[in-house]
């Protein structure tokens, strides 16, 4: 029996996460988030409030815990957010990790920590795992910075970098490009989506896996876990209105310079996924497959 320990249950993926990993036979999980549990069901796992900016709760609950691995999916993730809130983000996103590798250091649990490509200027990608980092937005720097103090720590640590990452999760008022895309188009309504960025989508599911690949398996170092294509929003608009039959004359070609955004987004991002394939055996759906389990999650 392995006991994980996941943080930001409440979140895009840590609800997948919940999901994965209460049907796992041989996991013993522990869901933790802010406050009062808010996930939609209630068995399978164990629930403790925990904040991750304080300190003595993260030492406390861990400790208290003692997990085989950890799994910290919490973070401030709204980039524009972290760009004008710059302490709340820099603790969410590096106090908190300082403080979750020194609980994991005494309880001598694997650290799974979730990070971005926005660690990534954005001028070369696809990215490997050992390219270099060069953020050009707070919340780059506070994920690099939260980065960096994993990597070098003395625990066993694991760190999986992920891209966009779109699905359907309770109680979240958060869009994703293929669920604005389809609102769109099903209104009749125009819509200007960029041609000059490049991403590689990632089905929160897809992530969720890859997560647990890593704790099951202990594979210590950086991972590359987001979806195999690299596509820009506008191909990815194309994708959903033909998927859903929708009317693609309303979809209208536009430079990322034409929308104005309190942080800059890095032009170029995408993955190499080799490493994850190879060593932790992660199988990513293609975007087309990820529409489909999102259109099966709608009916
Ligand atoms: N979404 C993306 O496109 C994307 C892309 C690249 C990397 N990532 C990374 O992937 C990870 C998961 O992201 P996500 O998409 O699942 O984000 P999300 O849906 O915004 O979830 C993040 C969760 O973190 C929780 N959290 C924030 N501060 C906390 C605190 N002080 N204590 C406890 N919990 C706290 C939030 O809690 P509340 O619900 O209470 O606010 C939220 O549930 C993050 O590390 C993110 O940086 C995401």
């Amino acid at each position: 029996m392995k006991k994980i320990l996941l943080t930001g249950a409440n979140g895009l993926l840590g609800q997948k996460l919940v999901d994965l990993l209460t049907k796992q036979p041989n996991v013993e999980l522990i869901a933790t988030a802010r406050g009062e549990n808010r996930l939609p069901f209630s068995d399978g796992y164990t629930y403790r409030a925990m904040d991750i900016t304080d300190r003595q709760q993260v030492l406390d609950v861990i400790g208290d815990v003692r997990p085989d691995v950890v799994i910290h999916g919490a973070a401030m993730t709204d980039v524009d957010k972290c760009e004008v809130q710059k302490d709340a983000c820099w603790a969410q996103n590096v106090h908190a990790v300082e403080y979750i590798i020194e609980a994991c250091k005494a309880a001598n649990a694997f650290l799974v920590h979730v990070s971005t490509d926005f660690i990534f200027d954005g001028a070369a990608g696809p990215y490997d795992e050992t390219a270099e980092a060069n953020p050009i937005s707070f919340y780059g720097w506070s994920k690099q910075a939260g980065e960096s103090a994993v990597r070098h720590s003395d625990i066993r640590w694991a760190i999986a970098r992920t891209v966009l990452v779109y699905g359907i999760a309770h109680d979240m008022s958060r869009s994703n490009i293929i669920l604005w895309v389809k609102k769109s188009l099903e209104d009749g309504k125009n819509i200007k989506v960029v041609t000059d960025q490049w991403r590689s989508p990632t089905l929160a599911e897809d992530l969720a896996m890859g997560c647990f690949l890593i704790a099951d398996q202990e594979a210590e170092g950086i991972f590359n876990i987001s979806g195999k294509e690299v596509l820009t929003p506008y191909e990815m608009a194309i994708q959903t209105a033909d998927y859903f039959n929708l009317d693609k004359s309303l979809i209208t070609q536009a430079d990322a310079s034409t929308f104005t955004q309190v942080a800059r987004r890095p032009p170029r991002t995408g993955f190499i996924l080799d490493k994850a394939q190879t060593v932790l055996g992660y199988k990513p759906h293609s975007f087309s497959e990820g529409i489909a389990v999102l259109a099966g999650q709608l009916k």
